[in-house]
Order: C-alpha cells, then structure tokens, then sequence
C-alpha cells in the first residue's frame, strides 16, 4: 500500500493538488534533536528552480504536527505537512479525456474507477517525493557517521549536464537521466540472504520514485561481459574492505563493508510538449495531444535528494532490524 519498513515504518498520504501532502513515521527512537531548520537543506536541494524544473514553486516548511517535544522525537509516530499553495488545476481539468501518454492518468482512472483526483498527477505526483525527503533528514540522523550521497552522472546520455539539457531545450521535448548513489560507513552484516537482500529493500523503496525506470548495483549488466576472475572482488583485509568493487558493496545480500554504490535510470518527463497521440476516452478515437501546463523538462535534475533520503530510510531500518541503532538516550 502506501507504507514501507518495518521497524522505521513510513507511510506517506496526500494529493498534488490536495490541501497537502504529508508523512507518518513510526519507530523513529526517542530523544534525536529533530527542529524545522534540520529539514532546510535537504527540502531547498529538492525545490525547481534551476534550469530544466518546473516553475510550480511550493514554500515547502515542514509542518511537524506530531512526534516531538521540545526539539526532541517523543518515540510516537510523527506526521509531518507539507501545504500544497501554488496549484493551477484547471491545466488538468481540460486534459482528463486524454489521458497523457507515459504518465498514470490512464491506468489510475481503470484502477480507482474514476474516483482518484487526477489533478496534477494525484497520489502519483512527484510532488509526495518531499515526504520522503523529510523522512530522510530523520533517517540520515539516525544513521550518524554512515554516509550517503547522490550525484546525477549523466542527462540524456552526456556526462556534460548542460549539454544534456540543451539537447532537450533544443528539441522542445524531455530528457533522462543517470542518478547514483555512494554509502560509506555501512558495517558489514546488513540485510537477509532472499527476500530481504540489501538489493531487493533498496530496489522496492526506490521504484516508488515517480519515474524510476531501472537499477543496477557496482557493475550491474556490464558484470554480464566480463570473466569471473575479473568481476571477483579479492578480499583484503579483515574488516571486509577489497581490491575492486564491482559487486558494489553487497554480496549474498548482505553489505560486506565496502561502499554500497548503485545508479539509478530515470525516465524523460512523460509531459513533453511535443505532439503525440492518446485515446480521447471521451469520443473513443486517438487523436493528436500535446500537454501543457507546468512540468519538469528533467526530473533527473531533482532525483538525487530524493534517492539519498529513499536509501537512508531504507538503511535505517536495516540497521534497527539487525540492533545496531537503539535507544539513544
Ligand atoms: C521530483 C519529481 C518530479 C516530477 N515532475 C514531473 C512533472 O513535472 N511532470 C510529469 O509528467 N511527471 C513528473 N514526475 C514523474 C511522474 O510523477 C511519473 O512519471 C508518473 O507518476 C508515472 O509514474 P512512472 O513514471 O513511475 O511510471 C516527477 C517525478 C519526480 C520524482
């Protein structure tokens, strides 16, 4: 459903053109410093406003309505509000007979019957990513020295992220992305060896990014060309630490000591202005479409926040599953 973890359990709720959008975090320990200043970095790197974003520009102060007292986490769950201001609903009001190609207009209107509130993408929006960003100011804390950091490595397949952007600006249209993320500081022992491997939490959390369209960790599908005798990473010492890393930090599941690296494709915004074709539902023929209204040409540009505050969440509740973050008072 609209819940993940199971120890540091969040469950996010809210529409893009609803009151707000919000999240509920349980299992959060009691006694970390937690203020609305400690969410200010993360939530500015997440905001549109450079080059290839969206101009919808939200205020975005977290609203910490439950779970701490005097700058304190209680140990109850806390919700955090995000009050959506600057919406424009009438841009997808017009739009509902043509449900926009690559987006979820279409098949949330089959699977809610109509019911959903489409406007701006509903539950779907991107715009429930900045809950997940505040959950990840709080796991990030709690991770303490375990460091995790996301870079965008490429747009539209150009190392050069200007020029990447260009070729889109260019062609009127949307591009993608490679987003990856580095953790350093990871003890050895997290995660199971089936269905709660370190890959397959990670993975699971991370395709609930609107956008998110594959995943590979260290050397991913270029391990499939090379020999075994290259691929292994030789062991070096007894804290785990080896020669190479292609395995990317995770081997039968398990985080083995080295830095956890993983990159993720993100998908050219599915809202191009360049004309198409959809199905009129309302008149039953396909016909010419071009969407209009606000939109982010590059969503990649926006991701790598958000893909750090996914893994740290997901991080935390290995490490409370496997006892390694508890009371902390
Ligand atoms: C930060 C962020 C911003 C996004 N902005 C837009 C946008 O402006 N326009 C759009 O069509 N999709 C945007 N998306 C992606 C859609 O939400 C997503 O493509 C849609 O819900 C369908 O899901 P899927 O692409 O995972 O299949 C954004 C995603 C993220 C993570």
């Amino acid at each position: 459903m609209n819940s993940f973890g199971r120890i540091f359990r969040i469950s996010i709720f809210g529409e893009s053109h609803g009151p707000c959008v919000g999240i509920n975090i349980d299992g959060c320990p009691a006694g970390l410093p937690l203020s609305v200043g400690d969410f200010t970095t993360d939530i500015e790197r997440r905001k549109p406003g450079a080059k290839g974003t969206t101009p919808r520009k939200e205020d975005d102060i977290p609203g910490i309505m439950n779970g701490v007292f005097n700058d304190k986490t209680t140990g109850a769950p806390i919700t955090i509000l995000f009050d959506n201001n600057n919406t424009r609903s009438t841009d997808y009001e017009k739009q509902r007979a043509v449900p926009r190609p690559g987006h979820a207009d279409f098949v949330a209107a089959k699977k809610f019957g109509g019911f959903e509130d489409y406007r701006g993408g509903g539950h779907f929006s991107g715009r429930l990513t900045v809950c997940l960003v505040a959950a990840g100011v709080i796991a990030k804390k709690m991770l303490g020295n375990i460091k995790v950091e996301s870079t965008i490595l490429e747009i539209g397949g150009e190392a050069d992220i200007e020029k990447g952007l260009q070729k889109a600006i260019d062609a009127k249209d949307t591009i993608g992305g490679i987003v990856e993320c580095r953790v350093s500081g990871l003890p050895i022992g997290l995660g199971e060896p089936f269905f709660d491997s370190v890959e397959s939490a990670l993975s699971h959390a991370v395709f609930s990014i609107p956008a998110v369209r594959g995943i590979e960790f260290g050397t991913g599908f270029e391990a499939a060309k090379m020999f075994g005798s290259q691929h292994n990473d030789w062991i070096q010492h007894a804290d785990g630490t080896t020669k190479t890393n292609h395995s990317g930090g995770v081997a039968g599941g398990i985080s083995n000591g080295n830095e956890l690296v993983f990159r993720i494709a993100i998908k050219p915004t599915s809202s191009t202005p360049k004309e198409q074709q959809t199905l009129n539902v309302e008149t039953g023929e396909v016909e010419a479409f071009s969407v209009k209204g606000r939109h982010d040409l590059c969503i990649a540009l926006r991701v790598p926040v958000v893909l750090e505050a996914v893994t740290a969440f997901v991080l935390a509740d290995l490490m409370m599953l496997e006892q390694r973050i508890g009371r902390i008072y």
